[in-house]
């Protein structure tokens, strides 16, 4: 494969395909698994993701990017194949989370700033040697609107961050997956969807600006968005058809066109909806930029509850991932429709 970052960037959005975030921290994996009563070891953490990659169909024809953390891009499946290595057989890309996580800004309470950039020159020339092509790195913006959230403090502090991590990344041949994200689900979440965009524009002009700063090449990078939602305990809650619109909008008037690719995040939605979401804005054509999935729940629940951390459970559990991937993949397409997710 090339190891130019446009070919890379192109690859990782190729059409009807996007990408599986397996990336959880070894502390999110663990709520994943209490809820399905696993405990969270190595080698369960292992038979999980080795149930994911080794779902041939939706891995070869509905993912084109896996983004994995730092104990899985160097773990192996049962038979000593590096996971690395069925990926891609698979067509995928391997990428890495590389950042450390958000963290509490200093003098704004209950506002975070994502870490992780000492040192992640060092880091990101070692995961290019394991394997990796692209990596991800997320900022966190909460809206709460009685305490006056996000501050433009916060916005700047993550873009700032987003933006020499992208630099960092494509100097060392890695495609950045540049991820600010809007939580729909923190701890108020009360905001209506007029809110989510305001505070979305706000977040991807500042993110822009700063990458133009940085000089980062806008065709080999992927941006990682919120769509634009109400937060879940929000009274009015959106249609379908309302989310697609707005989040187009917002997107066009802030994304450049150069950006190859968008591939959002499901950030809480239900998977069905993240699905329906994704389809009707590829419906609604004349994008400048390809739009596909860069889904961890919605991608990964169905199949996580078929799994319940029992190796008889592999083939429903796989056959869980395949729907999601395929459904997907189709609304990557606009092609996805409610008969199918029934089929
Ligand atoms: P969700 O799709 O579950 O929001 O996860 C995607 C992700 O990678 C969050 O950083």
């Amino acid at each position: 494969m090339s190891e130019r970052l446009e070919d890379i960037a192109e690859a990782m959005v190729a059409s009807g395909q996007g990408i599986l975030a397996a990336d959880e921290s070894t502390g999110t994996i663990k709520k994943r698994f209490d809820q399905i009563g696993v405990e969270n070891t190595e080698d369960n953490r292992r038979a999980y993701r080795e149930m994911l990659f080794s779902a041939d169909e939706a891995m070869n024809d509905y993912i084109s990017g896996v983004i994995l953390f730092d104990e899985t891009l160097r773990q192996k499946a049962a038979d000593g194949t590096p996971f690395v290595e069925m990926i891609r057989k698979a067509g995928a890309v391997p990428g890495i989370k590389v950042d450390k996580g958000a963290k509490p800004l200093a003098g704004f309470p209950g506002e975070t700033v994502t870490e992780g950039l000492d040192g992640l020159r060092e880091r990101l020339a070692e995961y290019h040697e394991l394997g990796a092509r692209f990596a991800k790195w997320r900022g966190v913006i909460d809206i709460n609107e009685e305490d006056g959230l996000p501050s433009s403090t916060c916005i700047q502090a993550n873009a700032h961050a987003l933006a020499r991590y992208a630099a960092l990344c494509q100097e060392a041949g890695i495609v950045p997956i540049v991820e600010p994200e809007v939580l729909m689900d923190g701890p108020s979440a009360s905001h209506d969807i007029e809110t989510c965009y305001e505070v979305t524009e706000w977040t991807l002009n500042t993110v822009f600006a700063e990458l133009f700063q940085m000089d980062v090449l806008l065709e080999g990078m992927i941006l990682k968005p919120n769509m634009i939602v109400p937060g879940k305990n929000a009274s009015f809650q959106a249609s379908a058809e309302e989310v697609a619109e707005l989040t187009v909008r917002c997107l066009k008037a802030t994304v450049p066109a150069a950006v190859p690719g968008i591939a959002f995040l499901s950030g809480g939605q239900s998977d069905v909806q993240a699905s329906e979401h994704l389809h009707l804005m590829n419906a609604s054509g004349n994008l400048p930029w390809t739009l596909t999935f860069s889904y961890g729940r919605a991608l990964q629940q169905s199949a996580l509850k078929a799994w319940g951390g029992k190796g008889d459970n592999v083939p429903a559990a796989q056959a869980a991932f395949l729907h999601r991937a395929k459904m997907n993949g189709l609304a990557a397409r606009g092609a996805w429709s409610k008969d199918l997710e029934q089929a």
